[in-house]
């Protein structure tokens, strides 16, 4: 049988399947009704965060059948490779004025919860009508502060994960699948 790309890509970083391609539609697709039972009437904007959100966002908008707005912003929290700096800052806002607007955050991962914690204070002082948070992935083992998260779609161990948009050194992003990097030892 064919190596799933997984598999080929990297022969010196190895990732192994945590998520397959089908439980992550599913999952999308469930997520979708719920938000869509929320905010068919409301003309949401959708504001992902950059660039890990953008495969599950572009996803996600294509079963929501109610109007809506998308838009991104770029936060640095991490440095190369895999531990987090702790600081965050904004390095693109956002473009649409959301003064009473119902926002929802749509984040690939909350790890320590810095990044997302710091970015709903910061969306929290444009005075929205509502704001909300969804995430693909949690990483609870990991978390530093306190992160309230609406629509969840999956709850992953403590290892470093790749795939479906989400990067090791900026590579992986392409995977079909959710997986995890395999340790040496
Ligand atoms: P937090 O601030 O620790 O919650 O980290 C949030 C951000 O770190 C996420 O948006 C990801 O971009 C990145 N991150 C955290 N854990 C992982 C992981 O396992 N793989 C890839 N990126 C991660
Ligand atoms: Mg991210």
């Amino acid at each position: 049988m064919k190596k799933r790309l997984a598999e080929q890509m990297n022969s010196e970083v190895r990732t192994r399947i945590l998520i397959t391609r089908e439980e992550v539609e599913a999952t999308v697709k469930k997520l979708a009704a719920e938000i869509t039972g929320d905010y068919r009437d409301k003309n949401p904007v959708l504001t992902g965060i950059l660039k890990g959100s953008f495969m599950f966002m572009a996803d996600l908008i294509r079963l929501l059948d109610f109007p809506l707005e998308v838009d991104f912003v770029r936060l640095s929290s991490y440095g190369r490779g895999r531990e987090s700096s702790g600081k965050v800052r904004v390095l693109q806002g956002l473009r649409t004025p959301v003064k009473g607007r119902d926002l929802l955050v749509v984040e690939d991962i909350v790890d320590t919860g810095l990044t997302t914690a710091f970015f709903l204070d910061y969306l929290r002082k444009k005075k929205p009508a509502s704001l909300r948070l969804c995430a693909l992935t949690e990483k609870p083992s990991r978390r530093q502060v306190l992160v309230n998260i609406d629509y969840l779609g999956f709850t992953v161990p403590d290892k470093f994960i790749v795939g479906y948009g989400i990067d090791y050194d900026e590579k992986f992003r392409n995977l079909p699948d959710i997986c995890v990097i395999e340790d040496d030892g």
